[in-house]
């Protein structure tokens, strides 16, 4: 969480840098700030305040001249939303400033002996240790450079910093560890930032860093080292879209962009990847690797958030098709538990940036132990989709709306390509792999014609945003979306849902049903219809109101409940994709009848960073 931008060239840096901080925003959004330096006049000028950057503009002298600028958008991790704990932070003589993302681990160990030696603190931050600890080394007789390395070597825990110090103007230092951090460069101009999408507003052309790497860069070019002072060579990359991309468009708020960019996300993800003729999917990235995908005789499926309910819609159908057995764990657990591991399992980080610390952390941990280790990933070149061996890219485009959407469809349809591509090597029939596939490639369209509803939905939502508490509820694939549906409102709405598998409703649950208490069921023409009607039989004989998802050219739910949408029919495993489009947007229309700011809900971040 924060994201960090910082720039060095011959343009007016401070535009740039809030451009790319409003394009960051996503990654933390509680305060926000700058500092410019000016060349010819000799000077710093520091700003930084809580709140969002719209706000932040309209008081920031944004004509401020200067070639250098270092910007932060803040999730506060340490020390409440206060001017005080934004960044940058600086050091006792006000000359070095650092903006950083992650959190140091050990600071107050730090900290305390700063403060011995007559350092002055005036934040709560972790950061703020580390601009002292510089000064410190360069009070000790070490040169800037060899502070910032000593520093490096001081500190724990995970970080991508960005120095600035007034007595080397020219020189803007880049360094990450377990954070994100990405160097654009078109040899004139340089750009730092936690993601590709301020980095398209100067270049196409990155330097993926490396854990440990640190990058000196001024207007005449870059060096890199290790922590350990020695040179090193990052990778090179093109980034795949401009920063136009990140625009609302037509749209009020980018997360009812994405909900409409569902469709052609869904074609981009299947472009060149459905061999119909076999029945097979083509996933380049994995040929290398059918041989030891032969051998694989489990799947540990692991992700958080959203992602992890891709998860689970994929184990059913692994399980059902590939005949794998499959298992799910989040990412924050399954590094703490005592996975069974063995070079025969094989291992899927599934991630939308690529940069979730708990997903990494159980990335390291499959490793160590052994499995084959893939991701599907969004973001081309993020950490995890370095740190898996191969894998499949999510091809959603960029995801800026905190709530994740589009990608968690590509999601779905990636472990669809991946369970053929897995399936097809084992029993699965060509007709089967077909039939499946040819459905893929309707689907898009089929999307559409859910989004088609909107405004119907929109009135729904609007009429259910008097209750305080949902249920959401479904059974087999219908229960990974009860959960995605249920996540959507907590996080976009503040209203508190639960979901179920419906059949678990009568175990306990169903005890608190009402009138004012309605569920969300989603009860599409699937192997499990029937048992899904009786519990929503369950549900009215105890007055609760019932909205069901169901297919189209179902009229027997109408007498039943309250409120039908209608979804297109479907194979069974593929339900989810659709499914989801209309609870995608309940929750975004519901939470902007509440007037909840979508795009940016409380105390969240898109990108999460630390454990
Ligand atoms: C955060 C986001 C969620 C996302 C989760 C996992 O909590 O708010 O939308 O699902 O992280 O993120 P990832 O980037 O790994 O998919």
């Amino acid at each position: 969480m924060c994201g960090i931008v910082g720039y060095i060239g011959p343009k007016r840096a401070l535009p740039i840098v809030i451009d790319g901080l409003k394009r960051l925003e996503y990654r933390g959004y509680d305060s926000i700030g700058v500092l410019a330096y000016d060349q010819e006049k000799k000077e710093i000028y520091l700003e930084k305040q809580p709140g969002r950057v719209q706000e932040f503009i309209k008081t920031a002298q944004l004509d401020k001249k200067g070639g250098l600028a270092i910007g932060h958008t803040r999730w506060a991790t340490h020390g409440l939303v206060t001017r005080e704990n934004s960044h940058p932070h600086g050091d006792c003589q006000k000359k070095i400033f650092v903006v950083h993302n992650g959190i140091i681990e050990n600071f107050q160990e730090l900290k305390d002996a700063l403060l011995k030696k007559g350092h002055v603190f005036v934040s709560q931050t972790d950061t703020e240790v580390v601009p002292h600890l510089i000064e410190e080394r360069q009070k000790q007789g070490l040169p800037y450079r060899e502070a910032i390395m000593q520093t490096l070597k001081d500190v724990r825990g995970s970080f991508a910093l960005l120095i600035f110090n007034k007595e080397e103007p020219d020189l803007l230092v880049g360094t990450r560890f377990s954070s994100p951090l990405i160097l654009g460069t078109n040899d004139q101009e340089f750009i730092f930032a936690s993601d590709p999408t301020p980095i398209g507003l100067v270049t196409k052309n990155v330097l993926y860093l490396n854990d440990g790497d640190v990058a000196f860069v001024s207007e005449k070019g870059y060096e890199l080292k290790s922590f350990l002072s020695e040179k090193v060579e990052a990778k090179r990359g093109v980034i795949d879209f401009t920063a136009g991309e990140a625009d609302k468009g037509n749209f009020p708020d980018f997360m009812l962009k994405e909900i409409f960019e569902e469709p052609l996300a869904l074609e981009n993800t299947l472009r060149g990847r459905l061999l119909i003729n076999e029945g097979k999917a083509k996933l380049g990235g994995l040929e290398p690797l059918e041989p030891r995908l032969r051998e694989v005789n489990r799947v540990i499926l692991v992700a958080c958030g959203t992602a992890s309910y891709a998860a689970l819609a994929a184990e059913y159908f692994f399980e059902e098709y590939a005949e794998i057995p499959t298992e799910v764990d989040l990412g924050s657990e399954f590094r703490y538990r005592k996975p069974i591991i063995d070079n025969q399992t094989l291992f899927v980080a599934i991630s939308q940036s690529g940069e979730t610390a708990d997903t990494l952390a159980a990335i390291k941990e499959a490793k160590t132990k052994g499995a084959l280790t893939l991701g599907i990933v969004n973001v081309v070149g993020s950490t995890i989709a370095r740190q898996v061996g191969a894998g499949i890219y999510s091809h959603a485009g960029p995801e800026l709306a905190v709530a994740s959407t589009k990608a968690f469809t590509t999601q779905i349809a990636d472990l669809v390509l991946l369970m053929l591509f897995l399936a097809r090597e084992r029993k699965m029939s060509l007709v089967a792999g077909q039939e499946i596939m040819n459905e893929l490639r309707k689907l898009p369209e089929k999307m559409r014609s859910v989004l088609l509803q909107a405004d119907k939905i929109k009135a729904l939502a609007e009429k259910y945003s008097v209750y305080k508490n949902f249920f959401y509820l479904g059974r087999k694939y219908g229960f990974p979306m009860a959960l995605e549906g249920s996540l959507k409102l907590k996080e976009c709405a503040y209203i508190h849902s639960e979901a179920y598998p419906s059949g678990e409703m009568k175990h306990g649950p169903i005890a608190i049903v009402d009138e004012d208490f309605p569920s969300i069921v989603l009860a599409p023409q699937d192997s499990v219809y029937e048992k899904v009607v009786s519990n929503i039989q369950e549900i009215k004989a105890r007055k609760g109101k019932v909205i069901a998802v169901t297919t189209a050219g179902n009229q027997d739910l109408e007498k039943l409940v309250d409120d039908v949408i209608y979804i297109p029919q479907t194979l069974e495993l593929l339900t989810p994709l659709l499914a989801i489009v209309p609870l995608h947007l309940f929750a975004y229309y519901l939470a902007k009848k509440l007037g909840r700011d979508v795009d940016r809900p409380r105390n969240l971040a898109k990108s999460v960073t630390v454990e």
